[in-house]
C-alpha cells in the first residue's frame, strides 16, 4: 500500500493497533539499497506490521547540499519495499508534512555539535524534526536505524528518551559490499581507483576492533592507528577520525570503560564517505 497523506497513515495504524499488532517503522529517504533492505527485513521479522517512509527531507539538507539532485524513484523503492514484505509505504509530498508557517524546532544539544554535526550545521535539527513528526504520525513500537549513521542513532535515542516518544530505537549492523566498503548511494560517485582506495576505511576500523577485542583500551592509540593507516592511502583526505563515548559522543578520556564509537569521515576526490565501528560489552546504550 502506497500512502500519501498523514490521515491515511493514522487510520491504518489505528486499525492495526485495534487488532493488537506490533508495529515496526523504517524511515528512509529512498534510493533504497542493500543497507536499507536489511533494516526493512529485520523490521518485518520482528513486528506484525511494518511501515516504511520514503521522504527526501528538505530540512536536513544544507544550502549547498544535494537536496535537489537527491535520487528519487518511488516506483522502484515501492517494489523493493513490497518484496521485503513491508505492509505500507508512506511517501508524502513536502507540503503534506511541512506547513509554511511552522514555528517549532527540535534540537538535541551537545551530541549534534561533534563528528558530522560539526560539519553539517542544522542537519540533525532537520533529522530530529522530521523524525518527531513521523514518530507522532506512525506511533510505532520499534523504529529501525542503520549503525552506518552512528551519530544519528545516538541523537535519535537521546531525543526519544528526552521527549518520551515511547519508541524502541533499534540499531542494525552496517551492510557492506563484497570488499568491505559500507553500502551508500554515494559509492556510485567513486572512480574505480577511489573505490579501491576506500577499502582502507573498513580495513583500518577492523584492525582497531581487533586491537580493542585483544585488550587495547587507549582511545588515543586507537585513534592514531586508524588515522595513520588512512593517511597512508594517497587518495584519502581525512575529514575526521574520532574515538567517542557511544552514548554522549564526547571524546573518550583515559582508558575505555564504556561502549565506544570509532568514527571516520574521509574524502576520496569530492566524495565524502563515513564508516565506524562500535566496541563495548553492551551495544544497547540508553
Ligand atoms: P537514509 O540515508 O535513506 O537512510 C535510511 C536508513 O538506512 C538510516 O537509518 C541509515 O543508517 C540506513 N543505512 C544506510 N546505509 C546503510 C548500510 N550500509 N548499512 C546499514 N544501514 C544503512 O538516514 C536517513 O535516510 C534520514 O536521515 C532519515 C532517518 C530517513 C530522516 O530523514
Amino acid at each position: 500500500m502506497l500512502i500519501k497523506t498523514i490521515e491515511e497513515v493514522r487510520a491504518l495504524v489505528r486499525e492495526w493497533k485495534k487488532q493488537g499488532c506490533s508495529i515496526g517503522f523504517v524511515p528512509t529517504m529512498g534510493a533504497l539499497h542493500e543497507g536499507h533492505l536489511s533494516l526493512l527485513k529485520q523490521a518485518v521479522a520482528e513486528n506484525d506490521r511494518v511501515i516504511a517512509s520514503v521522504f527526501v527531507n528538505p530540512t536536513q539538507f544544507g544550502p549547498n547540499e544535494d537536496y535537489a539532485s537527491y535520487p528519487r524513484d518511488i516506483q522502484t523503492d515501492y517494489s523493493l519495499c513490497q518484496s521485503a514484505g513491508v505492509d505500507a509505504v508512506f511517501h508524502p509530498e513536502p507540503e503534506e508534512l511541512y506547513l509554511p508557517n511552522r514555528a517549532t524546532t527540535v534540537h538535541v544539544t551537545g551530541l549534534t555539535d561533534v563528528l558530522c554535526g560539526a560539519k553539517r550545521p542544522g542537519h540533525f535539527d532537520g533529522v530530529c524534526l522530521v523524525l518527531s513528526k513521523l514518530f507522532s504520525i506512525v506511533n510505532p513500537d520499534r523504529a529501525y536505524f542503520g549503525q552506518k549513521d552512528a551519530q544519528q542513532v545516538a541523537v535519535v535515542r537521546r531525543m526519544v528518551r528526552d521527549l518520551n516518544f515511547g519508541v524502541d530505537v533499534i540499531a542494525s549492523p552496517i551492510v557492506r559490499e563484497a570488499g568491505g566498503l559500507a553500502r551508500s548511494s554515494r559509492n556510485a560517485y567513486l572512480s574505480a581507483e577511489e573505490k579501491a582506495a576506500a577499502l582502507v576505511l573498513n580495513r583500518s576500523l577492523s584492525r582497531a576492533l581487533q586491537a580493542m577485542q585483544s585488550g587495547e583500551r587507549s582511545a588515543d592509540l586507537i585513534r592514531r592507528q586508524v588515522a595513520d593507516q588512512i593517511a597512508a592511502e594517497p587518495l584519502a583526505r581525512i575529514d575526521y577520525v574520532e574515538v567517542v563515548d557511544f552514548e554522549d559522543l564526547r571524546p573518550v578520556q583515559g582508558p575505555m570503560t564504556r561502549p565506544v564509537l570509532v568514527a571516520v569521515a574521509v574524502f576520496f576526490g569530492t566524495t565524502r564517505l563515513i564508516d565506524n565501528v562500535v566496541f563495548g560489552p553492551e551495544l544497547e546504550v540508553r
